[in-house]
């Protein structure tokens, strides 16, 4: 394993030592911030009142693609689910397993081919017009890529105003401040505001793509693989922010990923997708700590980190003493 920063390598060696005992400061920087290695926050249980009817439900929702004549696929078979005011759930599984179309679905982009969306206690599904644009004010995305979801020929600024006009957010003489405030939430500067996505780094443009589906002031968003693009100390800094402005304001996340070191830092309930069909789903600890189906047990074991800690502990530990 090699570390590099500033275009230097700062520090070499087997990787199972490297990440055991990091030497340089900012390897042990890196393995600080990484889920499941340094990083083992645990999702703190915050009051989630469940008794209050949930913001988004989906009612067996199913979604078939045509692929070509007489040939279709079941993208979603049959999901439900439910996300209260302030919580967050995850949507895991693996490639293809339905998790964006499940999604898109629910923010109503795409038709659902059966199924009811309700968000606030309205059906939304089939919404169309002024319907359809009050969700996406109330609902929002941050796409899977960054790189397709931001316009290039619009400035960053730009990009985050659009829906602070679009909603009415604010006046029009304090568009420029809020659009300042709006990057300063994602640890951008200002500045940013006059630099087009192809001056930004991949990390940055994720921030963009996060501050701008805050603008309209949503009280869900879907993050759709919004951090795994991300290395592993900005991808902290994102969580932490995500972290703190639902404690702020209160706003639902429906987290897209397929890390599942994420979803046990971020997530109050998880539910796991394979083929379309959910096969688990509960409380995050509980899910992941005691996965009663093999798929998320198969999940569970790709979590990295964990083949550090359990499979290669003991080959670690020979390998100190036979260098002693
Ligand atoms: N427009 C489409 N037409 C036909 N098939 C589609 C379409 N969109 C998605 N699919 C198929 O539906 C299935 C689910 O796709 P989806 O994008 O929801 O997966 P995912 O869980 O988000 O995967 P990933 O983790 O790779 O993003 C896949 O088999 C995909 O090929
Ligand atoms: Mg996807």
């Amino acid at each position: 394993m090699v570390v590099m920063q500033h275009g230097k390598v700062v520090e070499t060696g087997r990787a199972a030592d490297v990440l055991r005992a990091p030497k340089h400061e900012y390897t042990k920087s890196l393995v600080a911030a990484a889920p499941g290695l340094g990083r083992t926050v645990v999702r703190e249980r915050h009051f989630v009142d469940e008794s209050d009817a949930p913001l988004l439900e989906l009612e067996d929702v199913h979604k078939t693609y045509r692929i070509r004549r007489g040939e279709t696929l079941d993208a979603v078979g049959g999901v439900s689910l439910h996300i209260h005011k302030g919580e967050t759930y995850a949507l895991v599984g693996e490639s293809g397993s339905g998790k964006t179309t499940t999604a898109r679905v629910a923010l109503q982009l795409e038709p659902a081919t059966s199924g009811r969306v309700r968000f606030g206690g309205v059906d939304v599904t089939g919404a169309r017009g002024e319907a359809a644009r009050e969700l996406h004010r109330r609902f929002q995305l941050v796409h899977q890529s960054p790189f397709a979801s931001l316009n290039p020929l619009r400035t960053i600024g730009q990009t985050i105003a659009e829906p602070l006009r679009e909603f009415s957010v604010v006046a029009p003489k304090q568009r420029d401040a809020r659009v300042a405030e709006l990057l300063d939430s994602v640890a951008l500067p200002p500045e940013f505001a006059s630099r087009r996505p192809e001056q930004l780094s991949g990390g940055q443009r994720q921030r963009v793509a996060i501050a701008r589906a805050l603008a309209s002031e949503p009280e869900c968003i879907v993050l759709d693989e919004a951090v795994s693009a991300l290395d592993v100390s900005v991808q902290a800094q994102v969580l932490d922010l995500l972290a703190r402005l639902q404690r702020e304001t209160g706003v639902a996340y429906l987290f897209i990923t397929h890390d599942l070191g994420v979803v046990r830092e971020l997530a109050d309930r998880v539910g796991v997708l394979r083929q379309g069909q959910m096969v688990e789903t509960g409380y995050t600890t509980e899910v992941l700590d005691h996965p009663t189906e093999a798929y998320t047990r198969a999940l569970v074991q790709a979590i990295p980190g964990t083949n550090l800690n359990v499979a290669g502990a003991s080959q670690l530990t020979g390998a100190n003493e036979s260098n002693d």
